[in-house]
């Protein structure tokens, strides 16, 4: 369910340039918290800006009440965030959204993520260690790979890509997806990233007769369902992201 939450900050760090880390202590969200859910975020005391950032969840610890969450510096209120420090509080709303569902007899999972939408991927496979992960990890370049070791701290088996070469194998993650899953026998895909990449997951996997869930992202202002900014095309008609979503099996989806 739904929490409205005065969570206070408990570290705020970059990672690289681009990517912030921020871990909360709101105890109400972290019980609730799934894999694939996001909160919303009140970046500053006052009115502005007015509407709260959405920002998928990294993790969440239902025992010590803590949310992590990894942000992408994009424009003002996540300026504004980046400036944000250990012992403020900030308004937060969620879990909101739907979350990824897997079937339980599936076993191999595939889980492709590109720049910081590897963030409730990691999530996903820190909830589901009885699995068999499988990542593919892409990005522009180096400084744009985020979690590897973090998936492999928890047992997953990890690829990665970068447009540039500078590091892992050069082009683009999809040229490897078929590979891995013809070899490993995966039963279902996650990906979350940007719509070309997650498109061309989707076709690979429809092509093998997989499910697979994709994650989208769209502007947002109520983040509950109420204000349709959201919404996008389904072979269902228009669903709105923040309450439909984030999460849509691939097939119900008008690209
Ligand atoms: Fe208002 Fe989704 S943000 S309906």
């Amino acid at each position: 369910m739904l929490k409205l939450e005065d969570a206070q900050i408990v570290s705020n760090i970059s990672l690289t340039k681009d990517f912030y880390l921020i871990t909360f202590k709101a105890p109400k969200i972290a019980v609730e918290a799934k894999p694939g859910q996001f909160i919303n975020v009140k970046v500053s005391p006052g009115t502005d800006p007015l509407l709260r950032r959405p920002i998928g969840i990294l993790d969440a610890d239902p025992e010590k009440g803590i949310i992590k969450a990894l942000y992408f510096i994009k424009g003002k209120g996540t300026n504004i965030l980046k400036e944000r420090v250990e012992g403020e509080r900030v308004s937060l709303t969620g879990p909101h959204g739907n979350g990824f569902t897997v079937s339980k007899e599936s076993k191999n999972i595939l889980l492709v993520g590109g720049g910081f939408g590897v963030s409730p991927l990691h999530f996903f496979a820190s909830r589901n260690q009885d699995k068999n992960i499988f990542v593919a990890i892409g990005g522009r370049s180096a400084e744009n790979i985020l979690l590897e070791d973090d998936f492999k701290k928890l047992g997953a088996k990890v690829l990665v890509a970068t447009d540039d070469g500078s590091y892992g194998d050069k082009g683009l993650v999809t040229k490897r997806v078929e590979e891995i899953i013809v070899k490993n026998k995966i039963d279902e895909v996650l990906t979350v990233g940007p719509i070309p990449m997650m498109k061309a997951v989707a076709e690979i996997a429809a092509n093998h007769q997989i499910p697979c869930q994709v994650t989208m992202e769209e502007r947002m202002a109520c983040g509950s369902g109420f204000c349709f900014a959201c919404v996008c095309k389904t072979k269902q008609g228009y669903k709105t992201v923040c309450l439909n979503g984030p999460v849509f099996n691939a097939e119900d989806l008008e690209w």
